[in-house]
């Protein structure tokens, strides 16, 4: 029997199991097949999870491939593995070793899911995006990476504790590499379409952006030996959804621009309608100059260390 819509996740750490365990919860999908270096930890979390969603009275199963042959006929894949930086690790060792990871799953990907969406998680992440992208040699459309989503529902919970009113009713944007120059759009964030400018002072919204740009090491900074999980998780598997459902919902995601926006050969966030076909559709907003200048500088960001991959020959291995 055809099983139906299925979703491989790479990586079964924090954030690949948060994943798998939201689109069991809601019944996203028939199938997700997890795959782990750590196949025992991964069978144990599969199990728990198929538990938790018969449960729930949903119809999704999880389970673990023991080689990548088992993400055969994938329709998503979901790349979340890496490495943390540890101590006395440079970022440039970082890139390095988790562009090495990537280019070693994406192999396998093109080998044994050559139709899927590819979603790429794994930080740093927009350079990740450009590799998966270049290892893959699959169309532009279907290598996305997640980003965007998460850093706006950051900034819309600042919002929310700024104001005290208006939960799930805020639209944030921001756009730009997943760095320390992403590029909240204060101008174009409202409440219930209430501008944000009409609702809060110069002074709150650049601490909101401030805020924003730092919201990941401010969770780290509580963790310590770990990052974020629940909302980056929640934001892959909103787009996992908007692909499978062919919603065309519009999102901020890591795509290859190619000449928007005044860039090309890089990738960056950028609001998209996501579909059946991955990107269906790359919004090109009119920007002020201020905002024009902001992303030009988080897109030179990411270029610098695809150049670094570029300078150690990464591409031509
Ligand atoms: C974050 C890191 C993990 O933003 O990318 O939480």
């Amino acid at each position: 029997m055809k099983k139906g819509k299925k979703v491989s996740i790479i990586g079964a750490g924090n954030v690949g199991a948060t994943v798998a365990y939201s689109l069991a919860m809601k019944g996203s999908c028939h199938e997700v097949v997890l795959r782990d270096r750590n196949v025992e930890i991964a069978k144990g979390k599969a199990l728990d999870m198929s538990q938790a969603a018969n449960a729930a009275r949903m119809h999704t199963v999880v389970s673990v491939a023991d080689d990548a042959s088992g993400m055969a006929g994938s329709d998503v894949v979901v790349i979340t593995a890496g490495s943390p930086r540890l101590p006395g690790m440079s970022r440039d060792d970082l890139l390095m070793i988790n562009a090495e990871i990537t280019k070693e799953v994406v192999a396998d990907v093109k080998e044994h899911a050559p139709d899927a969406i590819i979603i790429m998680v794994s930080n740093p992440l927009d350079v990740m995006t450009y590799v998966a992208l270049k290892e893959s040699g699959f169309p532009k459309e279907r290598v996305i990476g997640m980003a965007g989503i998460l850093d706006s529902a950051r900034m819309a919970h600042f919002i929310h504790e700024k104001l005290g009113y208006g939960a799930g009713q805020i639209r944030a944007s921001v756009m730009g590499g997943h760095g320390d120059d992403m590029v909240p759009l204060p101008k174009f964030s409202t409440v219930a379409g209430v501008p944000l400018t009409d609702v809060l002072d110069e002074e709150e919204i650049l601490e909101i952006v401030e805020r924003t740009k730092g919201g990941g090491a401010e969770i780290v900074g509580y963790l310590k030996t770990g990052s974020a999980y629940y909302a980056p998780a929640k934001s892959t598997a909103l787009m996992v959804e908007a692909i499978l459902k062919d919603t065309k919902q519009i999102h901020p995601c890591a795509v290859l621009l190619e000449g928007h926006y005044g860039h090309s050969d890089v990738v960056s966030g950028v609001p998209v309608a996501l579909g059946a076909n991955g990107v269906e559709k790359l919004f090109e907003m009119t920007l002020n100059e201020g905002q024009k200048t902001k992303f030009a500088k988080s897109v030179q960001s990411v270029r610098t260390m695809i150049d670094v991959l570029k300078e150690k020959n990464f591409f031509d291995k």
